[in-house]
Order: C-alpha cells, then sequence, then structure tokens
C-alpha cells in the first residue's frame, strides 16, 4: 500500500551505483527528511532513524513472521515451485512467534552465552593461525576467500558437528540461501530453494547418525530434544540450516568490513595496534560503522504506530540499522570511526526478542581473528583500488574479494 501523503525513494536512486558505493548520503537525507519513506522497489516503509528502529524492534505488534514480503509480485505457479523453501524458511526460529520462538531460545541460549562462547576462544585462535599459516608465505590473500568466510564457517560447523569435508559446500550453500533476502528474484530463489533442500538432505543424515550414536555436539543436543517430544526433525534440520547460515555469512562480512573500516582509517588502526585492550570497543564500532546486517523486515501483525503514523495491518517496514547506527541524535560524529567509541549504543545485532542469539560467539570470532591477524600480519595492508562490493541490495554490506598484501613469513 503506497501512501500519497509520504515522501518516497525511487527505485533508480535506491539502486544506483552511487548508493550502492555508499548509501550514507542518501540515508542521511531520509533520516533528516523523512522518518518514515515509501520504498516502491521493496514494497515497504523505510525507516531510518534510531530512535523509530529501537521502538519498532521492541514492538510486538511488528512481527518478523515476514516471508511473504516480494513474494505477492512472482505468480502463483512460480510461489508454487518455491514452496518447500518457504516451509523451511517459516521453520526458522527468528520466523516464528511466541511459544515456538521461546521453545528455540530456551533450547539454543545456553550454547550462546558469553561464558560458554568464551571457552571456545582458543578453538578459535589456532584455527585463525591455521588459515593464516596456509597462506603466510605467499605475501598475499583475499581475506574474504581466505580467512573471512572459512572461520565462522568452521567454528558453527563444528559446534553443530558437521564432518570438515563438507565446509566448502556449506559456504556454496549459505550464498545461494541469502538470496531469500532480496525475495523479488526469481531465478536466484530457485537456487535457494534447491541449495536448502540440498542442506537439509544432507542434515536428515546426520541427524540419523547422531539419534544412532550422540556426540557433544548441538545435532545431538537437538536429538535429544526430539526424543523428549520438543522438536521434530523438520525444526531441527531448518534451525541448522539458519545456524550455518547465520553463524557465518554475517560474521565473515564483519571482519571483511571491520578490515576495510581499519584501512580507511590509519591512525584508527595504528591506535589498535598500539593498544590492543581496544578490540572490544573496536569491534563495536565495525558492526555501528558498517555492520553486515544492514536492515531488518518486520510486517504489522496489528495496527501500529510507526514513526508517528498509524499503519494498519499487512505493512512491511524495513528497519534500516545502517542509518539508525550514524543517527547524529544518538552517536557523536556518527560518520567517524572511532574505536574508543563508548557507550556505543547500535542495534547491529537487534534488540529485544529477536536480538541475535550469535552476538557473543560473533564478538569474540571477530576479537580472536583480528588480534592473531595484526600479531602475524602487522604490516597488513590494502592491495585494491576500491572494495569489490557485492551489490545484490544496497541496505545489506558484503564484500566479493578483499586482496591484501603483507611481508611473507614462514
Ligand atoms: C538474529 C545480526 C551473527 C544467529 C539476528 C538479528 C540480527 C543479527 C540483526 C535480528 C534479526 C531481527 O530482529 O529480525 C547478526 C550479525 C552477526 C550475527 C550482525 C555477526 C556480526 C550470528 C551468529 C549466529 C547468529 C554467529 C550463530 C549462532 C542468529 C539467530 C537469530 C539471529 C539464530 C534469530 C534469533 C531469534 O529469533 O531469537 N542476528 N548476527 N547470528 N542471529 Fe545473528
Amino acid at each position: 500500500m503506497s501512501d500519497p501523503a509520504l515522501a518516497a525513494v525511487p527505485s533508480h536512486e535506491l539502486f544506483s551505483p552511487e548508493v550502492a558505493a555508499d548509501p550514507h548520503p542518501l540515508l542521511h537525507r531520509l533520516r533528516a527528511e523523512s522518518p518514515l519513506t515509501w520504498v516502491p522497489p521493496l514494497d515497504g516503509h523505510l525507516l531510518t532513524r534510531h530512535a523509530d528502529i529501537v521502538a519498532a524492534l521492541k514492538d510486538r505488534r511488528l512481527t518478523t513472521a515476514n516471508l511473504g514480503q516480494g513474494l505477492d509480485r512472482l505468480s502463483q505457479a512460480e510461489r508454487d515451485e518455491l514452496a518447500p523453501l518457504l516451509k523451511s524458511i517459516r521453520l526458522w526460529m527468528g520466523h516464528t512467534d511466541d511459544d515456538d520462538h521461546v521453545r528455540f531460545q530456551q533450547l539454543l541460549k545456553r550454547y550462546f552465552t558469553p561464558a560458554t562462547v568464551d571457552t571456545l576462544r582458543p578453538r578459535v585462535r589456532q584455527l585463525t593461525h591455521e588459515l593464516l599459516d596456509a597462506v603466510a608465505g605467499r605475501g598475499r590473500m583475499d581475506v574474504v576467500k581466505d580467512l573471512a568466510y572459512p572461520l565462522p564457517a568452521n567454528v558453527i560447523a563444528e559446534m553443530l558437528g558437521m564432518p570438515t569435508s563438507e565446509r566448502e559446500q556449506l559456504q556454496a550453500w549459505s550464498r545461494d540461501i541469502t538470496a531469500v533476502f532480496a525475495p523479488a528474484d526469481f531465478e536466484r530463489l530457485v537456487r535457494s530453494r534447491d541449495s536448502v533442500l540440498e542442506m537439509q538432505d544432507y542434515l536428515r543424515g546426520l541427524v540419523a547418525q547422531r539419534r544412532a550414536e550422540p556426540r557433544e555436539d548441538l545435532l545431538s543436543m537437538f536429538v535429544a530434544a526430539e526424543r523428549e517430544g520438543v522438536v521434530d526433525e523438520d525444526e531441527i534440520v531448518a534451525n541448522c540450516v539458519l545456524l550455518l547460515f547465520a553463524g557465518h555469512e554475517t560474521t565473515a562480512n564483519l571482519i571483511a568490513n571491520g578490515l576495510v573500516l581499519l584501512f580507511d582509517n590509519p591512525e584508527q588502526l595504528a591506535l589498535l595496534k598500539s593498544r590492543r585492550e581496544l578490540m572490544p570497543t573496536a569491534v563495536e564500532e565495525m558492526l555501528r560503522l558498517d555492520g553486515p546486517a544492514g536492515v531488518v523486515v518486520r510486517v504489522t501483525a496489528e495496527p501500529a504506530e510507526v514513526a508517528g503514523r498509524q499503519l494498519p495491518v499487512g505493512q512491511v517496514v524495513y528497519l534500516a540499522m545502517l542509518a539508525g547506527n550514524r543517527d547524529p541524535e544518538v552517536f557523536a560524529d556518527p560518520d567517524a570511526f572511532d574505536i574508543t567509541r563508548k557507550p556505543n549504543r547500535h542495534t547491529a545485532f537487534g534488540l529485544g526478542a529477536f536480538y541475535c542469539l550469535g552476538a557473543a560467539l560473533a564478538r569474540m570470532e571477530t576479537d580472536e581473528c583480528f588480534n592473531v591477524l595484526l600479531d602475524r600480519l602487522p604490516d597488513i595492508r590494502p592491495a585494491y583500488d576500491a572494495p569489490d562490493r557485492v551489490s545484490t541490495s544496497p541496505l545489506n554490506r558484503r564484500l566479493a574479494t578483499l586482496e591484501v598484501a603483507f611481508r611473507p613469513t614462514t
């Protein structure tokens, strides 16, 4: 539903090469001029002010059960073809509400607390060293391919209990699955469906193994919960897909985007090298300035006031974290990368009931990764002209490659 009284941002502007390279001039303008903007290419409203985003994240009338958004542009036949994909994604804990959501949170949260995650720190350090061992003699690497993706992918795969041999396949599947966040592209959605089905078949095999022979991993925990009647197999495989996918796509982008921020701000890089105790606040600042989940989606399940306007049921609202996290009302000098910034009330991990399950894990992985990187490759420097961004969405910032150079070591 478009509201003629609302300011609108046209398609050619939102999807322009300038906005893909740097969305912030547009987002600053929208935040200053129209707190609620109608976005025709996305069939929804866009929120850009921090206070409105926080209020929307806390408002349970705005639901995450948002699958449908963008899909109504597809024909019925196309939607039928995508049915297995939709069935699986509907079971993801982040897309369930109330009782089902709480049931999954209770099952999983103890494995993702800061204290539990901290026990994985030595393993994350070791994995980072192994990845750097493989490239240290070369004097060059693609940070995206050689470090940022494989590190969190290996960590979440180990937590679940997925064998090493399948980890490359995991990355390929996950890349296809990102299409569910750009639901207007039918061809990509079909690939996404095929990848979800392949991944689920593979996971069903692992579930069967764990039923026969439980181990100390999340899959075995799910199988034990299945035995007690708490979850069923479809829920297990769908949520393992979610954990595997959410557990590394985002963190990989935080590591890559964070390194670009350090390269773009050499005085902050020098400060971090000399004062490593600043790593936790540096990671928060990376999350704020270029957090990988630049936008989350909600749908009004009941009439709700959003940014001062009454919206009827069924309205899609995009919460542009990327914009809210640079709101000058909340953050002094909002575009500056300041690794000492504290407090830092960004919403990069969401807020409220759907706050990111993996926030502590992502923070720890990024912290360890940068510490090892700066220890091992202190002269690391960019070997690219401009960051090589994937431009499927102007609000979710991903790098395709990130070539860097350093003094080779043995
Ligand atoms: C939810 C961001 C890493 C698993 C979320 C949400 C955001 C987010 C913004 C809330 C979505 C909403 O409100 O609709 C991020 C970022 C990460 C990251 C920026 C890395 C830098 C991870 C990791 C895991 C993970 C490592 C793996 C365990 C989840 C899950 C949810 C979620 C399961 C749904 C939580 C729920 O419904 O209660 N994430 N995430 N995320 N994230 Fe993350």
